[in-house]
């Protein structure tokens, strides 16, 4: 493949849930002496071009991860900054994300979060609710366990009302309970910034995810970097516990 150019694939091996931990900001700040909120601005625009990236090839659901449930623990210069970008982005942005029929929503938490920013995102959700090119989800605070936890306690109140018989609580019932119930699977995780592990994200979705770590930090990650990855993909075997499909029988 050239890399330069959107893989071409068989419909059934683009994948339709790609997410991405997109991480680094900080360090691509800190490498060229500026500050950290710099390296989130930068982000911004990679998240874009991220998103052009997977609509050219296909790709009908996307979600990034941009603030966590745990990254409140950061210095109230670097967690106003990241506030500032997504407020920036609902705002600046927003003819842009419509023209382009990109159907945005945004999965996390209203806790701690200034009521203005979590209007200026609701208002994007009706703006784009048409979208049919691709639904790009906003993770922003969100927390995979603490989205399990809500869920379950959703579940509690349904049987505690009578609305909900326990035996007929399963997975699927389980996943219509979730933040984003009509959120597939995740097919691909994309995680760059070098480090090899969730941070929390997508863990219910993720349970068959075939994962991809990047080294690259984020500012420095492309669209090349995102055909690349779905490319590596759509060679993978996916085998969901079952035996590869080459295996000889004994
Ligand atoms: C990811 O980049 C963005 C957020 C977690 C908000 P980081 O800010 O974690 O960047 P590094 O990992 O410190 O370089
Ligand atoms: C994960 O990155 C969260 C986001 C990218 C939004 P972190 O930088 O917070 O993850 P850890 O702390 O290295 O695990
Ligand atoms: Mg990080």
């Amino acid at each position: 493949m050239n890399s330069s150019e959107p893989p071409l694939l068989l419909p059934d091996r683009i994948p339709t849930h790609v997410a991405v931990v997109m991480d680094g900001n900080g360090r691509w700040a800190e490498q060229r002496g500026l500050s950290r909120s710099e390296g989130h601005w930068t982000a911004l625009a990679r998240m874009f071009e991220t998103v052009e990236a997977a609509l050219t090839v296909g790709v009908k659901w996307l979600s990034v991860f941009a603030f966590s449930s745990e990254n409140w623990q950061r210095s109230t210069d670097e967690v106003e900054g990241l506030l500032g970008c997504v407020t920036g982005m609902a705002g600046e942005n927003a003819d842009e994300i419509v023209k382009r029929g990109i159907r945005f929503r945004w999965c996390g938490s209203p806790e701690g979060l200034p009521g203005t920013l979590i209007d200026d995102l609701h208002e994007l959700e009706k703006a784009t609710a048409s979208g049919t090119a691709i639904n790009c989800t906003l993770c922003f605070n969100y927390g995979g366990r603490a989205d399990i936890v809500q869920a379950a306690r959703k579940a509690v109140e349904a049987a505690r009302a009578g609305r909900l018989d326990p035996e007929d609580l399963n997975e699927a019932a389980l996943a219509r309970l979730m933040l984003a119930p009509d959120l597939p699977d995740v097919d691909l995780l994309i995680r760059s910034g070098g480090e090899q592990r969730l941070s929390n994200f997508m863990l219910w979705q993720c349970a068959y995810a075939e994962i991809a770590f990047l080294p690259d930090l984020w500012p420095d990650v492309t669209r090349e970097h995102l055909w690349q990855a779905i490319a590596d993909y759509a060679r993978r075997e996916r085998r969901f516990g079952g035996a590869p499909t080459t295996a000889t029988p004994r």
